[in-house]
C-alpha cells in the first residue's frame, strides 16, 4: 500500500511542469512576450523548465543554450529596477534558493545581482504559511553596474524538496550604465556534478545550504565598456 502511494505521487510529480524564465526572454522560449526567432542551426526549447543538473548529474550545460539571441531582447539600466518573471503555474518543489546573475565576459563568470533564498516562489516558507503564488521579482540593479551592450542574464534555483536538483534558464539584455567595472558575489552552482556541493533536501529547515550564497562565497570584478542604450 504504501508503494502504491508513493508511485502515485512519484507520477505526479514527473508530469508537473517545473519552474521556467519568461522574462527576460530566456533562450529559444516558446512562452516570452517577445519570441524573437532562434539563430541559425537552433530550434525553439519547450523543455527550458527541466534540470541541468540532477543527483550528481550534469544533464545539459549552464545555460541550456551557449549560442545567444541574436539581439538582446530588453534593456535595463544601472541603479534602476528590473523584472523577472516566470510562467505561470509550475511545481515549485517548496521553494528554495533563487539567484539572478550578470555575465560580462560571454559566459565565463556570473556575478550575482539579486538573491531570493529560502523560499524562491513562495510568499513565505511554506512551514511557515508561504503560498506558492510567486512568479515575478522587481529588484534594484546596482547602482554602479557598468554598462554593456550585452550581458547574459543567468537564474539559478535548487529546489527545496524533491530530487537535488539545479535548475538555469539564461537570457540576453543590454545594461544601460557607464563603463565601470562592479564586484559582488559569484554565482553559487550546486548539485550539479562532482565539482561542486550537494545541498540535500532542506526537510522543513530553511537554512539548508544557504551559507553556500552567504558567507562560503567568492567575490568576482566583472567590468563593462559602457552603453547609453543607443549605440
Ligand atoms: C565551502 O564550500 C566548499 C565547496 O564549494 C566546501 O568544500 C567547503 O567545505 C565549504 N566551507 C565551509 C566552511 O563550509
Ligand atoms: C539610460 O540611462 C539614462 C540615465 O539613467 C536614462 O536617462 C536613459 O533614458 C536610459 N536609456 C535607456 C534606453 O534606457
Amino acid at each position: 500500500m504504501l508503494l502504491k502511494t508513493s508511485s502515485i505521487l512519484i507520477l505526479v510529480v514527473s508530469v508537473l511542469a517545473h519552474m521556467e524564465l519568461i522574462e527576460p526572454c530566456p533562450r529559444y522560449s516558446s512562452k516570452c512576450a517577445t519570441k524573437p526567432a532562434p539563430p541559425p542551426g537552433e530550434t525553439i526549447d519547450y523543455n527550458l523548465n527541466t534540470p541541468i543538473g540532477s543527483n550528481g548529474n550534469v544533464l545539459q550545460p549552464f545555460c541550456k543554450h551557449t549560442t545567444p539571441w541574436l539581439q538582446v531582447t530588453e534593456t535595463w539600466t544601472a541603479g534602476q529596477p528590473a523584472t523577472v518573471q516566470f510562467a505561470p503555474g509550475g511545481a515549485t518543489h517548496s521553494g528554495g534558493h533563487c539567484e539572478f546573475s550578470l555575465s560580462y565576459d560571454g559566459g565565463k563568470t556570473y556575478v550575482v545581482v539579486h538573491q531570493e533564498l529560502r523560499y524562491c516562489f513562495y510568499t513565505a516558507a511554506p512551514n511557515s504559511g508561504g503560498v506558492d503564488s510567486v512568479r515575478s521579482y522587481t529588484f534594484n540593479l546596482p547602482s554602479n553596474l557598468p554598462g554593456t551592450d550585452h550581458a547574459i542574464f543567468a537564474w539559478t534555483w535548487v529546489n527545496a524538496v524533491g530530487n537535488r536538483e539545479f535548475y538555469n534558464n539564461c537570457g540576453d539584455v543590454a545594461i544601460n550604465g557607464s563603463a565601470g567595472s562592479y564586484t559582488g558575489k559569484k554565482v553559487t552552482i550546486a548539485n550539479y556534478g562532482a565539482e561542486y556541493p550537494v545541498i540535500p533536501e532542506f526537510l522543513g529547515n530553511y537554512n539548508t545550504g544557504v551559507s553556500y550564497y552567504t558567507t562560503n562565497v567568492t567575490q568576482i570584478t566583472i567590468t563593462g565598456n559602457g552603453y547609453n542604450g543607443s549605440s
